[in-house]
């Protein structure tokens, strides 16, 4: 059986009379890559800030590689990777002062120190740029060195917040391969994000919604909580559509909405609707849900909202645009 990197039971956050975090209970297994998303505000950052030991919490419990969080928090400190939101790197500094810094820091010395700032430099693809300043680096140079200082002292589990907005697809790939490679090599890695295809990448997925855990899987699991097939329909009268589905005109619609430029439409199993009227001059597929389907399934189911109602639509652009603010009781 392998073994818990990350154990929480009713962990919660209240900042005042807020719940920020409110009862999430989880397990990440070691070595695995634990995806966390959740919309703006939903408390992903302030879980990864309990978990790294840096924020009490205000209730339940967790362990973090056998630490306990309410009373070890010091210990996990220095034992974690972490990268936060704002990558914390010293703009006005060079890339190796950078480097230099956090070594220290982790009380790293002599050869070794030399030789993981050596290997961190590889790892960002920075060989070469030792003197440049951080703060002249494009966003996905400055994220990897961000990651490099962040697991100088090898931890054997890093938590990554939102370690991908802002820069461009290509750093994003580059830095999920970087991400891979530390999994493989045993680390476990816990990573915020919204975006959705990036859940994809990730060995397990938990969706936070306005604090609360609503879903935790595997990518292939969490797609089957999907009820019903989905279809793409490519139309050119797409809002004209949506709002004759929407008004019940075809049968055996669950959902419908917009999905990007095309509509996708949720409907029941059993049934066909290739040949409904309704669809004469519109191009429709089955296709297979996408990790945003799935999230916009379970924030209508967890919100209350009816189905059908699409008022809250995937994007097709693979990024969450589910307002946390908008009122859960809808
Ligand atoms: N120190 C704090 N004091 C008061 N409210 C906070 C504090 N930190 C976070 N919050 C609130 O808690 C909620 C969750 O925040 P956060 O964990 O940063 O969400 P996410 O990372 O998912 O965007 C937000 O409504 C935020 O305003
Ligand atoms: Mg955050």
């Amino acid at each position: 059986m392998s073994k818990i990197a990350v154990e929480t039971r009713e962990l919660t956050k209240k900042f005042g009379d807020f719940t920020a975090v409110d009862h999430i209970t989880m397990s990440i297994e070691e070595g695995a890559v634990y995806g966390f998303l959740g919309p703006n505000g939903s408390g992903k950052s302030t879980t990864i800030r309990m978990l790294c030991g840096l924020l009490a919490p205000t209730s339940g419990a967790g362990l973090v590689l056998g630490m306990d969080l309410a009373r070890e928090g010091r210990k996990i400190k220095n034992q974690v990777g972490y990268m936060s939101q704002k990558f914390s790197l010293y703009p006005e500094m060079t890339v190796l002062e950078n480097l230099e810094l956090y070594s220290g820091l982790y009380g790293l010395r002599g050869v070794q120190k030399e030789q993981r700032i050596e290997q961190m430099l590889v790892l960002a693809g920075l060989q070469g740029r030792e003197d440049e300043q951080t703060r002249l680096l494009s966003g996905g140079w400055r994220q990897r060195l961000a990651l490099g200082c962040a697991i100088l002292h090898r931890p054997r589990i890093l938590f990554l917040d939102e370690p991908t907005s802002g820069v461009d697809p290509r750093a994003r790939r580059l830095f999920w391969d970087i991400i891979y490679d530390l999994a493989a090599d045993g680390t476990t890695v816990m990573v915020t994000t919204h975006f959705m295809d990036e859940a994809e990448h990730c060995d397990r997925v938990a969706f936070i919604y306005f604090g609360a855990l609503i879903a935790d899987d595997t990518p292939a699991k969490l797609k089957k909580l999907i009820p019903g097939k989905l279809f793409e329909v490519e139309s050119e009268n797409g809002f004209e559509l949506l709002g004759r589905l929407q008004r019940g005109e075809a049968g055996s619609i669950i959902d419908s909405y917009f999905f990007g430029k095309k509509l996708h439409l949720l409907v029941e199993k059993e049934s066909s609707i290739e040949n409904e009227e309704i669809f004469r001059g519109a191009v429709v597929n089955e296709i297979a849900p996408s990790m945003e389907d799935v999230f916009t399934y379970l924030v209508k189911k967890e919100s209350g909202k009816e189905l059908g109602g699409g008022r809250i639509s995937g994007t097709g652009e693979a990024r969450l645009n589910i307002n946390a603010v908008a009122s859960k009781e809808g």
